[in-house]
């Protein structure tokens, strides 16, 4: 049931500590902060290239995971939802392996994009929340994600929890492929370890997210705007807000701004940004500047070290922990999650079973 909480969104939101804790204790051995070595019907060493495909937060959760492999491992990816690279016909890398990210298992464009790459000659790998999927049956290696069941139509900690067994992998691959040394690996992985804690304080200040909702709540579209491995967490937040409260939104490349989203902005439409401080802040904090020149309201997550130059245009600051940026993505869903989901309670919808969605999306 859903216990104290008023849906099951909320009670789900506030499993993503635990639930990220969970997953990483299955990849990350605590003692030596090694990555366990995941059996895969490849080897990451001379993998020549990666495919990722999901629909949805899954997609996104894939798009995330190339940075990370890309930056991190130096493993060339291509990446695509679904519904697409099963029509694509792109060409394959002999030796090439493929994953595929999904909660449910059954999702039927992803199903489909893995017959496709399979008839590639293409190794297959999920990564699924139901050992019992018909996507785990049909790939040669599933990797779970321990999210434990979820309700909510829309994706929580399932989200988290695929982010975090994809942070596993590309420290793994890093490894294997000599981009990075134990030393580094050590760091990253205590970096990831913290998550849960910091996800935990994120879930106490719902109070400060439920300030920020009521900001947004009588907005016609809402911009979602960030750089590099946040770039798809930006996109979470459009989606999550779109499904849950219907109110239009879309997440961007903050350097996309000025080639033609710009054109929308005044000051009824709330820009989000995901600035933390980093190697890309300055570049996303012009972009923002010049978004506020142009009367956007600017709400801003960001860190302590980020907030001061935020707060001389932003309406309003939301400071997060500060974390190595590798991890940033993960802890930055919780509050665009938890935006929306406040957004919705305000606006009365049906938070856990939006209009036209299912939670499983069987049919193509
Ligand atoms: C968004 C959401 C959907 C799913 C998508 C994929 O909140 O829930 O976008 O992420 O339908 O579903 P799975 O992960 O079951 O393949």
């Amino acid at each position: 049931g859903k216990g104290n909480y008023r849906h099951f969104m909320e009670k789900e939101l506030h499993e993503h500590p635990a639930v990220i804790g969970d997953t990483l204790r299955q990849y990350v051995d605590p003692a030596t902060r090694a990555v366990a070595r995941p059996a895969l019907p490849f080897d990451p060493a001379t993998l020549p290239r990666l495919w990722l495909s999901g629909c949805g937060s899954a997609f996104l959760v894939c798009n995330t995971a190339r940075y990370w492999f890309e930056t991190l491992a130096r493993l060339p990816v291509d990446c695509d939802v679904a519904s697409e690279l099963r029509y694509r016909d792109p060409p394959l890398t002999e030796g090439g392996a493929a994953m595929f990210v999904s909660q449910s298992g059954e999702t039927a464009d992803n199903l489909a994009a893995m017959k496709l790459l399979r008839s590639g000659g293409q190794s297959l790998v999920s990564v699924v929340n139901v050992p019992e999927s018909t996507m785990a049956r049909e790939s040669d290696t599933t990797l779970m994600t321990v999210a434990g069941p979820e309700i909510s139509v829309a994706s929580t900690k399932a989200f988290t929890a695929q982010l975090s067994v994809m942070a596993c992998l590309a420290i793994n691959f890093a490894r294997a492929r000599g981009a990075i040394d134990a030393a580094e690996e050590a760091r990253l992985t205590a970096a990831l370890l913290e998550v849960p804690e910091h996800a935990a304080r994120l879930l106490d200040s719902s109070t400060e997210i439920e300030a920020l909702a009521a900001d947004i709540k009588d907005a016609r579209d809402v911009l979602y705007l960030a750089r590099g491995s946040l770039f798809p967490i930006a996109m979470e937040g459009a989606l999550k807000l779109k499904e849950l409260s219907y109110i239009h939104a879309e997440g961007y490349a903050a350097g996309e701004m000025k080639h033609g989203p710009i054109a929308l902005i005044d000051s009824s439409v709330p820009v989000i940004a995901l600035c933390p401080s980093g190697p890309l802040f300055e570049k996303t904090a012009s972009n923002l500047q010049e978004a506020a020149a142009r009367g956007g309201r600017i709400i801003a997550f960001t860190d302590e070290d980020g907030a001061p130059a935020l707060r001389r245009f932003a309406s309003r600051v939301m400071v997060l922990p500060k974390v190595d940026p590798f991890v940033a993505p993960i802890l930055h869903a919780i509050p665009v999650q938890m935006l929306a989901y406040h957004v919705a309670v305000l606006k009365g919808t049906d938070v856990d079973q939006p209009r036209n969605l299912a939670k499983a999306v069987t049919v193509e």
